[in-house]
């Protein structure tokens, strides 16, 4: 069910003390419908048992290994979640079924820079021979490929290699490279600053109590 008008809706953060979860909570704390109501994370001392019985909606920026405990554990209370951890098996959530008491919902990348270049992507595969993917990243980064460049791939016709890249300085970026006779395309998109991923976070937010099925997974879905 949404939230009536007028009535904020109530966000609690899974991985409050990381470097993107910080930014989800300035960024829900700016939100005039928005309320911070929570900020879930070991390094702060906070569990998300801790936080669920106040929030309508919890933003899950973790890590591969606690996200999908952690959205069972929110759709098992009623509480939706938003899942912006990459590299982990999102499988199990598809059988909770239709009857789940929350949503779930997943971007791999909530940048619409990124979301572009995801559909360009797909589409330039339909009419070049091959494409390759090279995706750089900061080096503290846990999984490699990155969400984005395995779900770009996932959308493009053909078999797509991946190449990784670690380096300090670095925050996202991707280069979707096609060749053809004679001829390259390359597409590129770079995450310069985190902030470039929250109006994508806000807009899961506010849309993840009305999404007509779940999991949903990209940020297209709710934006075109
Ligand atoms: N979808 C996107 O657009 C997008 C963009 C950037 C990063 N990411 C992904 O977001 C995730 C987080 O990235 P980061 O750079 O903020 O990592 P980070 O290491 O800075 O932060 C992760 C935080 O999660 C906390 N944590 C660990 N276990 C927890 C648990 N069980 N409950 C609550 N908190 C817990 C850690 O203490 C840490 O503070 C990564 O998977 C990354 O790939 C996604």
């Amino acid at each position: 069910m949404s939230t009536p008008a007028g009535v904020r809706v109530r966000v609690a953060v899974a991985g409050a003390a990381g470097r993107m979860g910080q930014a989800v909570c300035a960024a829900v704390e700016g939100a005039d419908d928005l309320e911070l109501t929570g900020r879930a994370d070991p390094a702060l001392g906070t569990s998300l048992a801790d936080v669920l019985g106040d929030a309508d909606v919890v933003v899950d920026f973790t890590r591969p290994d606690t996200a999908l405990a952690n959205a069972l554990e929110c759709v098992k209370a009623g509480v939706h979640v938003v899942i912006g951890t990459t590299g982990f098996d999102a499988d199990p959530l598809f059988a909770l079924g239709r009857d789940a008491p929350a949503n779930v919902f997943i971007a791999p990348n909530f940048a619409i820079g990124a979301v572009l270049m995801m559909r360009f992507a797909a589409e330039a595969s339909q009419h070049m021979e091959k494409a390759e993917i090279i995706e750089l990243h900061h080096d503290r980064k846990l999984d490699r490929p990155s969400g984005t460049a395995a779900r770009t791939a996932q959308l493009m016709q053909g078999d797509v290699p991946i190449h990784s890249v670690r380096l300090p300085g670095l925050v996202a970026h991707q280069e979707v490279i096609l060749g053809d006779v004679g001829q390259t395309l390359t597409i590129r998109h770079d995450s310069l600053e985190r902030e470039s991923f929250m109006p994508g976070v806000l807009l899961a937010v506010r849309k993840v109590s009305d999404i007509s099925h779940s999991p949903l997974i990209g940020l297209e879905h709710l934006l075109f």
